[in-house]
């Protein structure tokens, strides 16, 4: 089975936001993903708004083909956005201002009360609720206890990993947490820093279904256009 790519076109906000100009648009390229054959696109509003913007979740919520994946900071400020334009996932991540993209993953184990409101007062209103997690046995026991639907495991050290042997150690986590995450019975995900060089076996772990690309597809799109980028890693991703 080829797991699901969710492209997220963050960065063609990134873009338009460095001249505050009103294109690239990131719905045109989320359209072209989705003709290229994404199964979902993915965005990231965040508190500072630095690139997807409101108006950006409004539109993409009429226009989305596939399904829309709302990224999103743990609070009762984000889950009333949620409520108001009914992404049809939600992914809890951390956030912080002053970080360039999302460092590591939701410390679940850590603040469990708080997180099982959220995640209840977002089921509540149908929103399937994902968290990202660094692929630690103990968060993905949190991720259940907190009654999540899904897991997106955080692969950003398995990508910097400095030699083969580093990589090999990380992806042995990302199994090793996504076997338990789906013995648990919650879908997984796996996302950050994968890109066409080191996506395949990520896209080779049974239990992923799917996958969240960002930076790597939209720099590529830049050079050769967003339905080849989006085609050229799909390619990558089947069995
Ligand atoms: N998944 C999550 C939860 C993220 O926060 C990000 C970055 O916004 C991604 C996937 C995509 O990461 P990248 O841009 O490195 O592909």
């Amino acid at each position: 089975m080829t797991q699901r790519l969710g492209v997220n076109v963050d960065h063609v906000a990134t873009l338009r936001q460095a001249r505050k100009a009103h294109y690239p648009d990131p719905v045109t390229a989320a359209a072209l993903a989705e003709l290229a054959g994404a199964g979902q696109i993915t965005i990231h509003l965040r508190e500072d708004r630095r690139h997807i913007q409101d108006r950006d979740l409004r539109v993409l919520r009429e226009t989305c083909q596939t399904q829309l994946n709302l990224e999103m900071a743990a609070t009762q400020e984000m889950v009333k956005v949620a409520y108001e334009y009914k992404p049809d996932m939600a992914t809890l991540v951390p956030e912080r201002r002053e970080e360039l993209t999302t460092e590591g993953g939701l410390d679940v184990a850590s603040q469990r009360d708080a997180i099982t409101k959220i995640v209840k007062n977002l089921k509540d209103g149908e929103i399937v609720v994902s968290l990202f997690v660094d692929p630690d046995l103990d968060q993905v026991r949190a991720c259940h206890k907190v009654n999540a639907d899904r897991v997106e495991l955080h692969t950003g050290r398995y990508c910097e990993g400095r030699n083969a042997r580093e990589r090999a150690r990380e992806l042995g986590r990302v199994v090793d947490a996504a076997k338990a995450a789906a013995k648990l019975g919650m879908g997984v995900a796996a996302g950050h820093g994968l890109n066409y060089e080191n996506v395949g076996p990520v896209a080779r772990i049974a239990e992923i279904d799917e996958l969240n690309i960002g930076h790597a597809i939209v720099a590529r799109a830049v050079l050769v256009g967003f339905e080849r980028a989006v085609r050229e890693m799909l390619d990558l991703m089947r069995p």
